[in-house]
């Protein structure tokens, strides 16, 4: 197996794969509703086990978004948090906190926050929960029983709907924070089934902001992945 093929969507891919960044800094200005239909309905081109798309996405924009924000404020205030996907530190290998750990420093340093200082993380998490100003945010809900097979297809999903909106030149941030107040989000939202999995603000990045310019690296390729032959 030698030399490399590469079709007319490879340098298309490599452009839009590494073109997408977690945003946490955005515009006001509001998404067009074209756009965003035509990014919703190609997310929805994502793949799932038997085509079932166990996917509920629920978009909020204008007051509705306003009046949630201050909704999951008061409950992150009152510490009235609901996962519906467990979360646990204990979850982590030595791997992943060594790159979580790195990637915190990365980001706490653009942003001018010390290890130490929890105030400035707090109002930074309370930030989040405004959806770092984003004019949007959409909610992926896993529907059926909501077990770990559908979760994954909704991240298929998830990685679809973030490629799609960097197509279309609107920058993105999948929140996971978003998740653990699912019964604040249902209530506000009128929603009754399903499992939140993540949430995603979105609209047009401030490029003034240094929060902006983090960059994350990769685990060497030889580290995630081996070629059997
Ligand atoms: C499922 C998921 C949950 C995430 N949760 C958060 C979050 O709560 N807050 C946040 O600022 N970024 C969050 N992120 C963004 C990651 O920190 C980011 O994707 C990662 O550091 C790699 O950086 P990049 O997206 O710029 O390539 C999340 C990403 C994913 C995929």
């Amino acid at each position: 197996m030698s030399g490399m093929v590469s079709t007319e969507l490879s340098g298309c891919a490599e452009k839009l794969i590494r073109g997408r960044h977690a945003t946490r800094a955005f515009r006001p200005e509001a998404v067009p509703e074209e756009t965003m239909r035509a990014i919703f309905s190609l997310a929805g081109a994502a793949p799932s086990s038997s085509n079932t798309q166990p996917w509920q996405v629920e978009v909020v924009s204008g007051a509705t978004r306003d009046r949630l924000a201050d909704a999951l404020q008061k409950a992150q205030a009152e510490r009235r948090t609901s996962a519906d996907f467990p979360y646990s530190e204990g979850m982590y290998s030595e791997d992943h906190r060594a790159r979580k750990a790195a990637f915190g420093a990365e980001l706490y340093g653009a942003l001018g926050i010390s290890r130490g200082d929890h105030t400035a993380r707090a109002a930074c998490n309370s930030q989040s929960l405004r959806f770092y100003g984003a004019p949007h945010a959409a909610f992926l809900f896993v529907n059926g029983d909501g077990g770990p097979r559908l979760a994954a297809d909704v991240g298929a999903y998830m990685q679809t709907l973030l490629l799609a909106m960097t197509a279309y030149g609107v920058d993105s941030c999948p929140q996971g924070l978003l998740s653990f107040y699912a019964d604040t989000v249902r209530a506000e939202l009128g929603v009754t089934g399903g499992r939140l999995l993540v949430g995603i603000s979105f609209g047009y990045a401030d490029e003034t902001a240094a929060v902006n310019r983090v960059t994350t690296e990769r685990a060497a390729l030889e580290s995630t992945t081996t070629f059997h032959v």
